[in-house]
């Protein structure tokens, strides 16, 4: 896979024959909404679970000192919470380049709270890609998340920002919140 999945995406799964699109945030998507949108409402997806997993080269780290960001890893049962945004296919020409260090986007079903049903895209970033780090204890992930920085500023801010929005989305969850306490701890 290359290093930067705009292309990919783009090719892999075209959209511009759509009127709209759902699309499933669970990370950054959830407190920095730098994209318009038709419509937000909260969501969950089934057999997903959020992980600091990820490198993030370009966002809050560099090539040479990546930072944790968050991906979804496959397992069975488990329930991601997060945010459903309807979007006009346009919205991806900006998206794509945000996500472009290794996220592939594709369709899933995601239901509303209300218990309705749609398929939406969200983005994954694979052990297939470069950028993967894959699992590591909390605290060495905890200490690796408070002293990363990268373009889009602190990594740790990415980690208390997500917590929060979690928080406040009724749907905390224990592996975010478990490297927030330790963060918070180690940036006292
Ligand atoms: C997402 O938020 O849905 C994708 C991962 C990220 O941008 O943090």
């Amino acid at each position: 896979m290359p290093n930067d999945t705009v292309a990919l995406n783009q090719q892999n799964t075209p959209l511009d024959h759509l009127d709209d699109v759902w699309l499933f945030g669970y990370g950054s998507l959830l407190y920095k909404v730098d994209f318009p949108y038709l419509e937000c409402q909260p969501a969950s997806i089934r057999g997903w679970a959020r992980r600091f997993w990820q490198g993030s080269h370009d966002h809050r780290g560099t090539p040479e000192a990546p930072g944790r960001v968050v991906t979804l890893i496959e397992e069975p049962n488990a329930v991601c919470h997060g945010l459903a945004y309807r979007v006009t296919p346009d919205t991806f020409a900006h998206l794509d380049v945000r996500e472009k260090n290794g996220y592939l986007r594709f369709f899933t079903p995601m239901t509303f709270n209300d218990g309705q049903q749609v398929e939406g895209l969200v983005y994954v970033a694979s052990e297939a890609n470069a950028a993967f780090l894959g699992p590591a204890s909390l605290t060495e992930m905890a200490r690796h998340i408070a002293f990363s920085h990268g373009p889009s500023g602190a990594n740790a801010d990415y980690l208390l920002q997500l917590d929060d929005a979690l928080a406040e989305l009724g749907a905390p969850d224990a592996h975010v919140a478990e490297l927030a306490i330790q963060v918070r701890q180690l940036l006292e």
